[in-house]
């Protein structure tokens, strides 16, 4: 097959190492990085372009297209590579919207009684102090709208939350949206990630994966596009991806299908287990990054067949999934700044010894040559260094092995990506649906679904 992958950064790498199994595909990537160009052939491209994406994918002769990024998608570059008559592993502009807008992703979840988080739309400053006041601390407040990861802000200082809730409000007054800033409860409990394979109609889950949002060690600082992943879940209950398949995936698929505009890709369900049960945290429309980079690691089956399968509407023909008997830890590691203003330019050495490693693989982000030929640092998460092993700790310890390998000067990494595990609360997942008020958990989580789009 000759497959064109859409995006730069470490998922994308994942993806084309995953699609690659030894040179199977002729792969094509843009616009790609200096990892994926031992892989795939490179090109340029505005990847949120759908004019120019599907002449690409034309140019190339692509029998599919991966997009990788939440931009593209939003942007409508899916419809247009679909257009052009080419199978497209990704979802329509208006299917991404359940991520590209917290406020429709909240309007779908309750149509479909899929359980979230209450969730509070506010437009103007007297409703954004009525939100946080009604709710009370962490306070939970969010863009409504794509902010790579950097736009939500949790915390217990009411002035940060509403600094946030009115720079969110001011930014998109200033970009000529509608003003709109999402405040909603504050959900306790340890993070999943689960994506789901989709093809409008069917699903396939791949394995759960744990992602650390957090800059520093400890879960401190500030939000991030993810600093490290693990999977599997030695922790997680049995029946997790079952319960998640079946209260959250399947009915957000069938919503998004009676709607007209049905969801083909990654349906990222980003979960917290809470004393009260799985609740979904947010949806993204595309594989996570970092979590890709452990849950793809993994995989045995051949995922060509899989994007293709549901590129096709043919997710219903493929058989149960296969898994290495591995364990995968990756560390990402950061440009100085991040994830504030980072500092490009800066030399990488050691990525061929961390690669030499037994088990360890190193995915690039934001790399770039310099015109000696140097890699360079040209982003703020530059590297994801992958850890295979017998189990976690085996898996984590040669991913730190790897960073340690690795010299970039002022980067910065977290050392306690997968140290410890989670405790599950009292009640877990199902469990706490039996509960009296288990109703209320089961009502759609919206304040007031008349302010919603
Ligand atoms: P999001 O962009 O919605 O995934 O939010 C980014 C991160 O903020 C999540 O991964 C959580 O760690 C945290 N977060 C978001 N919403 C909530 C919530 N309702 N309660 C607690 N933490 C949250
Ligand atoms: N790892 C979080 C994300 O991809 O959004």
């Amino acid at each position: 097959m000759r497959i064109l992958v859409i995006g730069s950064g470490a998922r994308e790498h994942a993806i084309v190492r995953a699609l690659d199994r030894g040179g199977e595909h002729e792969l094509h990537a843009a616009p790609g990085n200096p990892g994926i160009a031992a892989l795939a052939t490179l090109h340029a491209v505005t990847a949120t372009d759908g004019d120019e994406v599907a002449a690409l994918a034309r140019e190339v002769a692509a029998d599919l297209v991966v997009v990788g990024p939440e931009a593209p998608l939003v942007a409508g570059v899916a419809d247009a590579v679909r257009a052009a008559g080419i199978p497209c592993f990704g979802p329509s502009a208006e299917a991404a919207a359940l991520e590209g807008s917290k406020s429709f992703a909240k309007e779908v979840m309750a149509a479909a009684a899929v359980p979230t988080a209450m969730a509070h739309l506010c437009t103007t400053e007297t409703e954004l102090a009525e939100a946080l006041d009604a709710f009370g601390a962490p306070y939970v407040v969010k863009d409504d709208g794509l902010a790579a990861g950097k736009g939500v802000v949790v915390t217990e200082d009411r002035a940060v939350a509403l600094a946030h809730g009115l720079s969110c409000l001011a930014r998109r007054a200033a970009a000529g949206e509608r003003p709109a800033v999402v405040v909603e409860e504050y959900l306790d409990g340890p993070e999943v990630s689960l994506f789901c394979l989709c093809d409008g109609e069917d699903l396939v889950p791949l394995a759960p994966a744990q992602d650390f949002k957090r800059a520093l060690d400890g879960d401190e600082g500030p939000n991030t596009g993810g600093m490290g992943a693990y999977s599997p879940l030695p922790w997680a209950p049995a029946d997790l991806v079952d319960e998640v398949v079946t209260r959250v995936a399947r009915p957000t698929l069938e919503e998004m299908r009676r709607r007209g505009t049905p969801f083909v890709g990654v349906l990222y369900c980003g979960l917290a287990l809470t004393s009260r049960g799985v609740r979904v945290v947010e949806f993204n429309a595309r594989f996570g990054d970092p979590e890709t980079q452990v849950v793809l690691a993994r995989l045995a089956t051949p995922l060509a067949e899989l994007l293709l399968a549901a590129a096709t509407g043919e997710l219903g023909a493929v058989g149960a999934l296969r898994w290495r008997d591995e364990a995968a830890v990756t560390v990402v590691i950061a440009a100085h700044g991040y994830p504030g203003t980072v500092r490009a330019g800066d030399e990488i050495e050691g990525t061929a010894d961390a690669e030499a490693l037994a088990g360890v693989h190193v995915l690039h982000a934001g790399t770039a040559r310099s015109s000696e030929g140097a890699l360079v640092s040209s982003g703020g998460r530059v590297l994801s260094v992958v850890g295979l092993g017998a189990d976690l700790d085996a898996a984590r310890e040669r991913a730190y092995a790897g960073v340690e390998a690795i010299a970039l000067r002022g980067s910065h990494h977290r050392t306690d990506i997968a140290a410890r595990m989670p405790e599950l609360p009292d009640l877990p997942l199902g469990a706490g649906l039996d509960d009296e008020g288990a109703e209320d958990d089961l009502r759609p989580s919206v304040l007031d679904e008349g302010d919603l789009r």
